[in-house]
């Protein structure tokens, strides 16, 4: 059924075009979407049910973030100045374990709110333990395209008690809401297991994760080699790293997606490589929490498949993918000099690159006829993009632009925001919603 905001056919007339087609990349083009999909790009004259003028922008793949944690942009300030694990066991575990249902879903509406305005189409999100039902109804409401895992935890010290379930009560957690929300609205929300990190799951849980994923062809979404004492503690306690633990574990499969992989040895980068394990790079959080800088550089020459992800609010603090973008791309230019990674890989890596580790880059992260009309238009005519057509788009897209340039994002041809309004959402009613959640929960928890 098409829906008040979706038309049977839209025109996207005369904007730039980021493709990755170096026929057409950088020139102006018109767009036509037809139910949804993309039907035809060149010069079209046909008429459309709506007619968008791209004059002066550019219309480009919407972005997809792999990793994120909705259920964390209500603590977006709250954990400041700490390492990764300090900053989990004073504040984020314990702030988690305080949401109720309607807090939750107050923070992914705040969440997805500041995604769909940085032109983000597609994002994979990490929840907290439980009630992540309200997270699934905020995906559902905000028509975006969602992969979502309640947080598996079944150890840890660290872990508040409300918080870490036996490991028969995170697989039948998992069950109940694969049952409900998998695959479910139309297809756009999905459900992917997420096992938070090694140190909060028990062996037996994450080899009944693997044979879950793979008996019912499920992500794993999970983080890994984060942070160095982290990486000390993996080894003392199992006598391996984290990536080698994955493997023994059963889970160095295709399927398997991990945030971070900052510390991983080079016989690590040939198990990530071996096994099609796929990379989510989050520089913005990797810098914030002081936890170092990825190797992308030397992983994506190796063959690994990397995506972007701008991880929670409190430890990057937004949300922005094109900070993410932008981070990226300077670290490895510090790291292997000006021209490791071009700026047509590092929008690559943010677009097409979060479609292939999700397993729907034949569906998505592009601008090609017959993929779902995942697109957004940003304006590109103000002082800070400006050289504009002389300038590389891609340059432009990953060095210039930012998130408030982005005037329309549309996902699988639905208008999601247009003339400065987020449609699924009213956003002045969910801020303040956001606040009395926020209120309520520092009253539930003594920090
Ligand atoms: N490792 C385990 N949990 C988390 C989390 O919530 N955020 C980050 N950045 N790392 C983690
Ligand atoms: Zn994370």
């Amino acid at each position: 059924m098409i829906s008040k905001n979706q038309n049977e056919t839209c025109l996207i007339k005369g904007a730039r075009i980021a493709s990755f087609n170096k026929e057409i990349s950088g020139s102006i083009k018109d767009v036509l979407i037809k139910k949804g999909r993309i039907a035809a790009i060149g010069d079209i004259f046909e008429p459309a049910e709506k007619v968008i003028d791209g004059d002066n922008c550019i219309v480009a793949p919407g972005f997809i973030q792999t990793h994120i944690h909705l259920c964390q942009t209500l603590f977006r300030g709250l954990a400041e100045d700490l390492p990764l694990l300090d900053w989990l066991k004073k504040h984020i575990l314990p702030l988690e374990a305080a949401h109720d249902p309607d807090s939750l879903y107050d923070s992914a509406r705040l969440g997805l709110i500041e995604l769909i305005r940085g032109g983000v189409t597609t994002f994979m999100s990490m929840e907290t333990v439980h009630n992540s039902d309200s997270v699934f109804q905020a995906a559902v409401e905000s028509a975006m395209r969602a992969f979502i895992g309640n947080a598996l935890m079944d150890m840890g010290d660290d872990v508040p008690s409300n918080s870490k379930m036996t490991t028969q009560q995170c697989l039948s957690e998992s069950r109940r809401l694969i049952d409900r929300y998998h695959n479910s609205n139309s297809g756009l929300v999905s459900y992917a297991f997420a096992p938070r990190f090694v140190l909060t799951c028990s062996e037996e849980l994450l080899s009944q994760v693997a044979s879950k994923a793979e008996e019912l062809g499920l992500l794993v979404h999970s983080h890994a080699s984060e942070n160095r004492a982290e990486c000390a503690l993996v080894k003392r306690t199992f006598g391996v790293s984290n990536i080698e633990y994955f493997e023994k574990v059963g889970l160095a499969k295709p399927y398997l997606c991990l945030a971070h992989c900052i510390w991983v040895s080079p016989q690590e980068m040939e198990i990530l490589r071996r096994n099609d394990i796929k990379v989510l790079h989050c520089p913005g959080s990797n810098l914030k929490l002081g936890s170092g800088i990825a190797d992308i550089f030397t992983m994506k020459r190796m063959g690994v498949k990397i995506s972007l992800g701008a991880d929670g609010a409190p430890c990057n603090n937004t949300l922005d993918p094109f900070n993410e973008m932008r981070l990226a791309g300077l670290l490895q230019k510090l790291k292997y000099g000006t021209d490791a990674i071009s700026a047509r890989e590092i929008f690559r890596i943010a677009t097409l690159g979060g479609a292939e580790c999700l397993g729907i880059n034949a569906i998505t992260g592009s601008i090609e006829i017959g993929k779902e009309a995942d697109l957004i238009l940003i304006r590109a005519d103000r002082p800070h993009n400006i050289p504009n057509d002389e300038t590389d788009i891609f340059t432009q897209l990953v060095y210039s632009t930012r998130a408030d340039d982005v005037i329309m994002t549309m996902v699988g041809g639905k208008i999601l925001f247009e003339n400065n309004e987020v449609i699924p959402f009213d956003e002045d009613e969910v801020k303040s919603a956001a606040g009395k959640s926020l209120n309520s929960i520092l009253n539930r928890i003594d920090l």
